[in-house]
């Protein structure tokens, strides 16, 4: 699992260029997954969110658009990344290790994190962590990369660790921050290795919504 400091650091160095650099990467597509994701939060009608590893806030300010009357806070481990959530608009952000986080048991109705998971140094713990802050009959949703089935497969794979690198470090002038992307995305549990980690950690009802050929998946979970 990923090294926290080499993460924080690498979100730090890149935190400026970070919204633009994600657009362009994943071909406008990002605006989608958040689309799909919000829309099913929304049926919710949550009152209390927390989006954890909220980073620049794309997701946080999103649901604070889509649904005016919920108190969204925005938690990141990286400074850097939440300041600018803060100037883009969302209202709450606090610097918080998703791993502590610093809120009291049964207090969200949703949490939300959006390819975050991924970069966190313990996966189980994390996912613990989510459930403990949650309301009982409270939901998780988890946004991040998965596998796409074959033949995009290989496609994928070749954009990931040829293209995507050397795009990104245009981008960024940080190469390194986004070879690690790849490896993060092939070593990260994904469908149904994804719902047996969420059952393990105590979660009901949990589900898979692939999107864009697998690339991306969106889950949902219950705190039973
Ligand atoms: C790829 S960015 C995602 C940001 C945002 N959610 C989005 O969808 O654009 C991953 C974020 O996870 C944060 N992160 C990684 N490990 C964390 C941890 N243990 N606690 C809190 N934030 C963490 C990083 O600082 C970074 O901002």
């Amino acid at each position: 699992m990923p090294d926290p400091i080499y993460v924080r650091n690498a979100f730090a160095r890149i935190a400026d260029r970070y919204v633009l650099t994600n657009h362009v990467l994943s071909g406008g597509m990002d605006f989608w997954w958040r689309h799909v994701i919000t829309k099913r939060i929304k049926q919710l009608r949550p009152r209390k969110l927390m989006d954890v590893a909220s980073g620049t806030g794309d997701l946080a300010l999103k649901i604070q658009d889509e649904i005016p009357d919920c108190e969204v806070m925005a938690t990141d481990f990286c400074a850097e990344m939440l300041a600018h959530a803060s100037s883009r608009g969302v209202r709450k952000t606090l610097v918080a290790d998703a791993l502590d986080l610093p809120f009291a048991t049964d207090e969200f109705d949703v949490v939300s994190v959006a390819f975050g998971l991924r970069n966190m140094g313990d996966y189980p713990l994390a996912l613990r962590e989510m459930y403990r802050v949650l309301k009982p009959g409270g939901r998780l949703f988890i946004l991040d990369f998965s596998q796409p089935a074959p033949p995009f497969q290989t496609i994928y794979r070749l954009y990931l660790h040829h293209v995507l690198p050397k795009l990104a470090g245009l981008l960024t002038g940080q190469m390194d921050a986004y070879e690690y992307l790849g490896d993060s995305i092939e070593q990260f549990p994904s469908g149904k290795d994804m719902i047996a980690l969420l059952a393990a950690n105590g979660y009901g009802n949990a589900s898979a919504t692939p999107m864009t050929f697998g690339v991306v998946t969106a889950y949902e979970a219950v705190k039973m």
